[in-house]
């Protein structure tokens, strides 16, 4: 089975109705009763929904719809409605604060969050530094997300808490090596894998699987299958957002084409491009970390990048990651429908072009 890399899947698009409706709810009851206490505070609600509905994918929450339908569970019902909605809802805590930590100045097409609200102070002429309202606010709006995500997880079972504890953890952890990463610019595969994994991989696909079986009531059965075609997947997700992040179209991803060299972050790509380059193209890639990359040095970046193979070996990576995925979920014993769709996202998110 192929999938189109330039649009969602029908394993999304089918399913995000249901949640998307229950994100509207969700920050409509929240906006309503904070603004009543202070008519300010549609701001920051307002920020929130306009960053949910500017174009995510919806790639972890449909994780969950399949592994939870693929354990054997309903997911129209209330619990698995609000769960995939809670997902996606700490998703955007991470994006709001993970864009104040890039110095990412948009985010889906749109101003990030901090820069929607830097935008705002100087706007209204406010006194102060812009930039430092708009991480504040950054912050906070992350947070409110955070608390918001954790009102919609309504199944406390230990399975389940447990693993939305571990999510929640992992993706901060993950996050702590990645910027320490940017500032100790130690370039390695192994370092940058570690970091990988846990900064997305588990919060956007394994963790999903893991909650939409313990949701189903059957984590014990699933949690091996789950996990061995989970790890790969997230991996090669993460994989293909750094190959995006370099070589990406700006206009596709909705995010800037660059900041990752900018901020010298070790990613595997870049990684494997240091450990594969002679003394001329290390003198390129050295620029990496400098904040003001002029295009020229991107490009010359970007050239060293490819001409050391390191592109083809992150490629080569991502498609193995894929077989080995597919391969596992051939081995599980998954009604026909989940399985399928499994495997679509995974093509999906291991190819995509945004
Ligand atoms: C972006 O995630 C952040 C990462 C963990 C790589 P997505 O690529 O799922 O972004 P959206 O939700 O579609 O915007
Ligand atoms: C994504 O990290 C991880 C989280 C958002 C938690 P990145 O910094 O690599 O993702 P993008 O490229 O900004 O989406
Ligand atoms: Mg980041
Ligand atoms: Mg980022």
């Amino acid at each position: 089975m192929s999938v189109d890399p330039t649009r969602n899947p029908s394993a999304i698009s089918e399913i995000v109705d249901p949640i998307d409706r229950r994100l509207t709810d969700v920050l409509n009851i929240e906006r309503m009763k904070w603004v009543a206490v202070d008519a300010s505070l549609v701001e920051p609600f307002d920020a929130l929904e306009a960053l949910i509905f500017s174009g995510g994918k919806r790639i972890r929450p449909a994780f969950f719809h399949w592994a939870h339908v693929g354990a054997g569970g309903d997911p129209d019902s209330k619990v698995a409605i609000d769960a995939a909605a809670a997902i996606e809802m700490l998703h955007a805590f991470a994006l709001a604060h993970d864009d104040v930590m890039d110095h990412s100045s948009s985010r889906r097409g749109e101003p990030s969050i901090w820069q929607r609200f830097a935008n705002f102070h100087g706007d209204n002429a406010w006194k102060g530094n812009a930039r430092d309202f708009g991480e504040a606010v950054a912050i906070l709006v992350g947070d409110l997300a955070h608390v918001i995500a954790d009102g919609l997880i309504r199944d406390l079972s230990p399975d389940v808490s447990g693993i939305w504890n571990e999510l929640r953890l992992e993706v901060n952890i993950g996050q702590y090596l990645d910027v320490l990463s940017g500032v100790t610019r130690t370039f390695n595969q192994d370092g940058a894998r570690r970091i990988l994994e846990y900064k997305t991989g588990r919060y956007s696909v394994q963790r999903p699987l893991h909650l939409g079986a313990a949701i189903a009531g059957r984590f014990d059965d699933f949690s091996v299958s789950y996990t061995n075609f989970g790890q790969p997947v997230g991996v090669a997700f993460q994989l293909r957002d750094d190959l995006l992040g370099v070589f990406g179209d700006e206009q596709e991803t909705g995010k800037p084409v660059g900041d990752d060299l900018r901020e010298g972050k070790p990613t595997s790509l870049v990684s494997a491009a240091f450990e594969r380059a002679d003394q001329r193209q290390l003198k390129v890639l050295k620029l990496i970390g400098s904040h003001d990359l002029t295009d020229t040095e991107i490009s010359d970046i970007q050239n060293v990048i490819i001409e050391t193979e390191a592109e083809r070996v992150i490629e080569e990576e991502i498609r193995d990651l894929t077989d080995s995925a597919l391969n596992e979920l051939e081995s599980a014993s998954l009604d026909g429908k989940a399985s399928d769709a499994l495997r679509e996202l995974a093509l999906f998110v291991a190819y995509r072009t945004y």
